[in-house]
């Protein structure tokens, strides 16, 4: 089964059976303004932060046949009356003669044909601008002449979202809305908290003149809200009710009568939902967006910036399954998770508990280097300022007030109060923003660490270099009884939380390639001394990591407190981790026997046909000494399912031991693409990476939950890029290192790399997966395999021979 199909020409993916699996999304806009919009023309906004200026009402948690959030309705008049019909098929859930939702780059567009009119709405937020646009087009494609109108509604929550769900006395006494109508004849319904009502309104407006309005979602849906969405009683009157609510569910509702349509006549309807802090301040910008030239004008930069993106890094392999994700979506997700980290989405949903996540964002900035360099670098300054000044970091922090907190490990106050692996990432980030853009000059930017004093200012400040020696220091100094790092509340995987004292082979890992990345760093800064020391550091981890962590055929993943180990063959569950033979491989810590023999366990007791499970075999039965993991029904996200996140380090972990083929199986068997011809069992978008899918242990093997919001986008994104196809920013230039199935003959990649594009061609004439014979850089061979940064605004043509 399948509800839609790629358009790759188009860069979208086109729903055609509003009946999916589960709700699907795309984003709109940034957290500055924006959300997302669902398959079935809901959306969820907010400006800022989804916690504390939310602007509409959108309940994830209720059937998808619900209102969420906006919507619009058709009317056509007979002789009996009116009959009410719901374009986007939610809430009126008649059938339609034809349905699609063109899922793009920063827009939805639901075309659909009900009743003789065919309607077209591009739901989208401008580029840099702070609106949603609804461009409605209703055009008469059959039957008779009628008379149409046109209902556009939004339902508004209280700017606090979750008060809007705890508190249903204070909330409703504080909600009002206005009806204003400018010089132009057009109605603007403004909707505000009471405290808000001077200096921050949410609004509502559209191109066409509007007869009648309703603020009031009572009067709306009518009989006391015994009426319902799908048939809002006051929809059978002529006009709405003109209510302008004092207190209670807020909503907007306009009114258009389009009149009398026959066969080829065409309307154009533009609503605007946005906030401002006052009309006033709204009105220029409402006036702009009315006029159809600039919609057209906006939507056409919306591609443009869209292009600009993609345009910097775009591949040709014989997989044409891959060309779709890397082309177009996968940097496309990238983007979605350096904005909104781990934040709002259907299953994270952004009341709050998370904000912007240190470790998960760092990560994300990995994945979006090759086209929104500055938007990362800008994420970097963020982060940094969230790290404590004894090395460690705030595991995440609110994006608008900055204020940092220590998530879950919050819950449990008999455990440390730390996450283990969270600052090391950071050195990852820098390192790889350097070699991305050359700029080293960023290492001495100064900047605040999170601890203040009492007046709010910042203790200390100090440049991004000592930041990261700082992290590093962090780890060096809270070692355990095996001289291995601590594992504090928990490290990457968040679910295994033991005891006060327990050792992490994963942040002894992480440790040991941030040691790496920081010593390349400093040699390259003119810091020999400082380079040399933790090349001796890393030498040491790595000593103390081959004497305790093997296990016989695979590493182990922690020792508890009391120095046993779990993710050994002496544990009944849990015996083998995937991560801790993955790191080890990517540290460069484990020996080149031992590296083959953690990667063939992992693979004979982890990888199933929908990825390669987190670990094996699966807890059953809660057990409050290990936590969150024994939460979970075996095979369900840490409890051995299959954690998207941790398949692409398997696939750089295979580049690194030379094994493409098998790099590409595990690239192939978790492509979402793949997927979308067996979606009654995904379930999830299958044009993004889910976070999770169940386990071969769980009834329901195969099933994808938590998409959008995953490290999985940009970790897959290096993966396939630089390790696979292994076009890799380095220090001095390009490195090209490809390990790819032996049966290719070959790919393409044109990068735009620190301001020259690379124009190049891999040959692979002895179907080897790995190893460059020559490299011909415009024409002329070169000794290395780095290819210089030419830095000259010019087009360079690569020719590399595998063999
Ligand atoms: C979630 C969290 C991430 C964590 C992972 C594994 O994806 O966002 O921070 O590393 O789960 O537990």
């Amino acid at each position: 089964m399948r509800c839609g199909h790629f358009d790759d020409a188009a860069r979208e993916y086109v729903i055609t059976n509003p009946l999916t699996p589960v709700k699907w999304i795309n984003y709109v806009g940034a957290l500055s303004f924006g959300g997302f919009v669902d398959h079935t023309g809901g959306s969820l906004l907010c400006r800022g932060d989804p916690a504390t200026n939310r602007i509409t009402r959108y309940l994830a948690l209720t059937p998808a046949s619900d209102f969420k959030g906006t919507t619009l309705y058709l009317r056509t008049r007979s002789r009996t009356g009116y009959a009410l019909l719901s374009p986007f098929f939610v809430p009126g859930l008649q059938p339609l003669d034809f349905f699609e939702c063109h899922i793009g780059l920063g827009y939805t567009r639901i075309v659909s044909v009900v009743a003789g009119l065919q309607v077209s709405a591009t739901f989208f937020v401008p580029h840099k601008d702070s609106r949603l646009i609804m461009d409605i087009r209703v055009a008469k494609v059959g039957g008779k002449a009628v008379e149409v109108d046109a209902i556009p509604v939004v339902e508004y929550t209280h700017f606090d979202a979750l008060k809007q769900l705890t508190n249903a006395d204070w909330v409703p006494q504080t909600m009002q809305s206005r009806a204003a109508t400018g010089q132009d004849g057009c109605l603007v319904l403004t909707q505000y908290a009471f405290m808000m009502r001077d200096t921050r309104i949410n609004y509502m407006t559209s191109s066409l003149p509007a007869s009648s309005f309703e603020t009031d979602r009572k009067r709306f849906l009518g009989d006391n809200e015994y009426g319902t969405w799908s048939a809002p009683r006051s929809l059978l009157a002529k006009e709405l009710g003109n209510g302008e609510a004092n207190r209670g569910d807020n909503i907007g509702a306009l009114m258009h009568h389009l009149g009398r349509m026959a066969r080829g006549d065409e309307r154009r309807l533009i609503v605007q939902v946005a906030q401002a802090e006052s009309l006033a301040a709204a009105m220029p910008g409402i006036r702009a967006f009315r006029g159809p030239a600039r919609v057209d004008e906006s939507f056409e930069e919306l591609g443009r910036f869209w292009t600009s993106c993609l345009d910097r890094q775009q591949v040709r392999t014989p997989d044409t399954d891959a060309d779709r994700m890397l082309n177009i979506h996968n940097p496309r997700q990238c983007r979605v998770t350096l904005t909104w980290s781990r934040y709002l989405s259907l299953y994270q949903l952004g009341y709050g508990a998370r904000g912007i996540g240190f470790r998960d964002s760092s990560q994300d900035v990995m994945g979006v280097l090759p086209f929104a360099h500055g938007e990362a670098r800008e994420l970097i300054r963020r982060l940094l300022s969230v790290q404590t000044r004894d090395g460690c970091a705030m595991h995440q922090f609110n994006p608008v007030t900055m204020e940092g907190s220590m998530g879950d490990a919050l819950e449990r106050e008999d455990r440390p109060q730390y996450y283990s692996d969270d600052a090391l990432w950071i050195i990852l980030a820098v390192s790889a923003y350097v070699k991305e853009t050359g700029d080293s000059g960023f290492l001495s930017t100064p900047l605040p660490f999170y601890d203040k004093a009492p007046s709010g200012e910042p203790l200390e400040s100090a440049s991004v270099l000592e930041h990261l020696h700082r992290a590093l220091g962090f780890t060096r100094g809270n070692v355990g009884r095996h001289g291995l790092p601590l594992l504090g509340f928990a490290d990457w995987n968040d679910t295994v939380n033991l005891a006060a004292g327990a050792e992490s082979i994963f942040t002894a890992c992480l440790y040991g390639k941030a040691l790496r990345e920081l010593s390349a760093l400093l040699s390259r800064a003119g810091d020999p001394a400082g380079a040399e020391r933790y090349t001796r550091l890393y030498g040491e981890m790595k000593a103390l990591f081959n004497e305790h962590a093997w296990d016989g055929a695979w590493y182990v993943r922690y020792f508890d407190a009391d120095g046993a180990p779990l993710g050994s063959r002496c544990n009944e569950q849990g015996q083998i981790y995937i991560n801790a033979q993955t790191w080890a491989v990517i540290s460069g810590f484990a020996t080149p026997e031992r590296a083959l023999a953690a990667l063939e366990s992992l693979h004979t007791k982890l990888n199933t046909r929908y990825g390669i499970k987190k670990s094996a075999p699966g807890f059953n039965g809660f057990d409050p000494v290990k936590g969150g993991v024994t939460t979970y029904p075996p095979g369900a996200k840490e409890n051995c399912g299959i954690f998207l996140h941790t398949n692409p380090w398997a696939m750089i972990a295979q580049t690194m031991v030379g094994n493409g083929d098998r790099a590409w199986q595990y690239y192939r068997q978790i492509n979402p693409a793949l997927s979308n011809d067996q979606i009654e069992r995904f379930e999830c978008e299958p044009w993004v990476y889910p976070q999770n899918i169940l386990g071969d242990e769980h009834p329901q093997f195969g099933l994808a939950r938590n998409s959008w919001l995953s490290g999985t986008a940009s970790w897959v994104y290096q993966a396939a890029t630089q390790y696979m196809l292994g076009i890799r920013p380095d220090f001095d230039g390009l490195l090209v290192d490809p390990c790819i199935p032996a049966a290719w003959d070959g790919f393409q990649v044109t990068r735009v790399f620190r301001g020259s594009r690379y124009l190049i061609t891999v040959k692979n004439p002895r179907h080897v997966c790995r190893g460059i014979q020559s490299v011909s850089v415009d024409g002329k061979p070169i000794s290395e395999t780095v290819i210089p940064a030419f830095a000259d605004g010019a087009d360079h043509s690569v020719e590399a021979v595998l063999g």
